[in-house]
């Protein structure tokens, strides 16, 4: 096998198999914030992105993507319905969101996610040249910075978490919550989202492992840990550039004239996820129809709910609960030919989803709880008119960076409908100078100098180029 310097681990490869219109086998760039963030940074770099190609059995060989080598870890039926369904998503998934929905604890999850953890520190262990820079991503695979420090002392190992770290009340829940820790604990770097998120870990290296920790380091076994906040962004460059194309700007007019040039758009782009927060949303747009404070005629929604963990038992309630609601708001206050919900279970391509970004004049953005969420910035970054009012959750990760938004608690109804009238209502002045503050922000705070400053902490004096 080929080796490289440079090693990203991540459960999800930046691909998925796909079936084209005209039946033609394709890959497609998989939706969700991890592939969105990676693979700018990687793309022509000689890494090799270790993961999983989203099928079952033998793993297929993938050509390069961009110049990155894709190194595919393979996970049985057992392994991606005990691992990927069980552990990862029923369990840590929810407990990690504010146990939003109740974590399911199961053993047999547990022995496959260590056995899947290894598999992929196994695979990272072949792929790295001696001395590389190994980069492990995310929830799935918080043992293999430990496993694979055991495998090769030589490596330099970062782990990041895309996701919150919860509280301690919260992680003390995980039944094999001390392996869990001393997991991660094999790398040298840990990152987090949010500063909040490393006094978390912080605390509970404290008190389960009993180590000497503050919230920058941590005592292990002879070794100084270091953690820190590096919040995730996206390639703001490469999102104006697109936001700037004319067939962007054509899509933007022909998607509004579709929509029955309403004076107003709102949009909301998610995975269907019980964390984003989306039956909160329609319930309040539903509402300020029924109270007489928007006419459908004026004020369109555009809710595109991308699927995700369809197997999952809380995602198919989830899916099932959020288009009973959007028929029941069509049947409700829709005519003929004019929904209030306009509602998109499908995957877009980039073009797409820029045109949808400048044709909303409001991006409602109100997770309950989310490590970053990167559509809010790529909305902000798809702005370059300055124009367009963004409401945001506090208990988003972006919040943090962006207290320019309309920022709302997604849990109080009345607050977010009042939030979405203000956002309706504000003055194009407010609207854009909030914008431009935003942009401006994101413009130094993009995808590269999150790597950098990663990368940098990780090995002083590295680039993501080198
Ligand atoms: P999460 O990481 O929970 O999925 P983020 O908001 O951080 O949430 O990232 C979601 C990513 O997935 C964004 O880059 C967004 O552009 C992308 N995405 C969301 N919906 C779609 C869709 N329908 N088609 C393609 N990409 C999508
Ligand atoms: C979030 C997680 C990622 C994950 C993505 C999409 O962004 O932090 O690790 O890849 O959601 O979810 P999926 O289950 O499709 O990989």
């Amino acid at each position: 096998m080929r080796q490289s310097s440079l090693v990203v681990v991540a459960n999800r490869l930046p691909v998925d198999d796909t079936v084209a219109p005209d039946g033609a086998f394709e890959w497609r760039r998989s939706p969700g914030g991890l592939v969105s963030a990676l693979h700018p940074i990687l793309h022509d770099k000689p890494a090799t992105w270790v993961g999983w190609a989203g099928g079952t059995g033998d793993a297929p060989t993938l050509p390069d993507v961009d110049g990155v080598r894709l190194h595919t870890v393979p996970l049985s039926a057992d392994d991606v319905r005990e691992h990927y369904e069980g552990f990862a998503n029923a369990t840590l998934w929810p407990l990690y969101h504010d146990a939003v929905e109740q974590p399911v604890y199961h053993r047999r999850w547990w022995e496959a996610y260590q056995r899947v953890n290894r598999r992929f520190a196994e695979a990272a262990a072949r792929a790295a040249e001696p001395d590389a820079v190994v980069w492990v991503q995310d929830y799935h695979l918080q043992l293999v910075p430990g496993m694979l420090r055991a495998l090769r002392p030589d490596l330099r190992i970062g782990f990041f978490l895309h996701v919150p770290f919860p509280p301690p009340e919260l992680f003390m829940q995980l039944p094999r919550r001390a392996e869990l820790l001393l997991g991660i604990l094999g790398a040298d770097l840990v990152g987090f989202q949010r500063s909040q998120a490393a006094h978390n870990f912080a605390q509970l290296a404290n008190r389960v492992l009993k180590l000497p920790a503050t919230d920058r380091r941590i005592a292990v076994d002879n070794r100084v840990v270091r953690i820190g906040a590096f919040p995730v962004s996206i390639d703001t460059a490469e999102m104006e550039a697109l936001a700037r194309r004319p067939e962007v700007g054509q899509r933007a007019q022909r998607l509004r004239r579709d929509l029955g040039d309403p004076q107003k758009v709102i949009l909301s782009v998610d995975r269907m996820d019980y964390t984003k927060g989306i039956e909160q949303r329609l319930k309040a747009y539903s509402e300020l129809i029924a109270d007489g404070h928007i006419k459908v005629r004026d004020t369109v929604m555009v809710q595109v709910a991308v699927p995700s963990r369809e197997r999952v038992e809380q995602y198919q309630i989830l899916r099932d609960r959020v288009e009973r609601e959007v028929g029941r708001i069509n049947g409700e206050f829709g005519r003929v030919g004019e929904p209030a919900v306009h509602y998109l279970n499908q995957p877009f391509d980039r073009v797409e989803l820029a045109a949808l970004y400048q044709v909303a004049d409001i991006m409602a953005v109100t997770p309950l709880r989310d490590g970053m969420n990167l559509v809010a910035k790529e909305y902000v970054a798809a702005r370059v008119d300055d124009a367009g009012a963004l409401v945001l959750s506090e208990f988003a990760g972006a919040a943090a960076e962006f207290q320019q938004a309309y920022l709302v608690n997604p849990h109080d109804l009345d607050g977010l409908k009042l939030t979405l009238m203000h956002a309706l209502e504000a003055s194009p002045e407010d609207v854009s100078s909030r914008m431009r503050a935003m942009r401006e922000h994101l413009r130094t705070h993009d995808i590269q100098a999150w790597a950098t400053s990663y990368l940098n902490a990780l090995v002083p004096g590295r680039s993501p180029a080198a």
